[in-house]
């Protein structure tokens, strides 16, 4: 084990402006069962796993449906947020990350993904961003969703770094919760109101650059 610090990044709302999207589908979904579903209300689902997103809207709804119609609109959910992402490009790359990673590489400062995303590694791909990470964990590797910390775990295993050198880059409650729990130093991006358990909270991934991670 190290002791220098690595990095964990979340992909969907750090790497790539994905969270959008995921809420567009979402809230189709939602109206489709007739169950409101607000912006603040998409807050919950950030993070968490497709099933889990669901269930919480039904939650939301007090509907109860079979395995068969969950699965259906998991589907629908899927197929619908795919198109949504089917054109997506370098330019989705949220401001700053680009720079971030070649930093991070000039550093020799490692970093991996953890994302409760199972098509993570579809959306790296289309990024050209794939092969930059040392180790990728995604949606289709764990079986506990954030705020349960095993994504990031995992990821931490494959930096051969201990969690308490861990730095987790977020968007979501769920995952700094996570993050947290672990003892990992939790940077939140986002609204300062809605991520407040972080260590440290950037409003957008502007912010975050080499010195910010350096001082840490
Ligand atoms: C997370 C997103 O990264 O991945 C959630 O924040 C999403 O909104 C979850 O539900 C699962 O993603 P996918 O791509 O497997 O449906
Ligand atoms: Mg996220």
């Amino acid at each position: 084990m190290k002791t220098n610090k690595a990095i964990i990044f979340d992909l969907d709302g750090v790497i790539v402006d994905t969270a959008k999207y995921h809420f567009i589908a979402w809230k189709k979904i939602a109206a489709d069962l007739g169950v409101k579903f607000t912006i603040e209300d998409n807050e919950q689902l950030k993070g968490v796993s497709r099933i889990q997103s669901l269930e919480k809207i039904l939650e939301m709804g007090s509907k109860k449906l079979s395995q068969e119609e969950k699965d259906q609109l998991l589907k629908a959910k899927n197929e619908h947020y795919l198109s949504l992402i089917s054109n997506m490009d370098e330019s989705e790359i949220l401001p700053g990350i680009s720079k971030l990673l070649d930093d991070l590489d000039a550093e020799k400062i490692p970093y991996a993904l953890g994302s409760a995303s199972k098509n993570a590694k579809r959306i790296l791909n289309t990024l050209g961003l794939i092969h930059r990470f040392k180790g990728i964990v995604d949606g289709t590797h764990v079986t506990k969703a954030k705020p349960d910390p095993e994504v990031f775990l995992i990821a931490s295993e494959m930096l051969q770094y201990h969690p308490l050198n861990c730095i987790v880059i977020e968007d979501s409650v769920a995952g700094i919760q996570a993050a947290n729990s672990v003892g990992m130093t939790s940077i939140g991006i986002g609204d300062k109101k809605v991520l407040f358990e972080a260590d440290f909270i950037l409003e957008n991934t502007s912010f975050l650059d080499l010195n910010f991670i350096k001082k840490i």
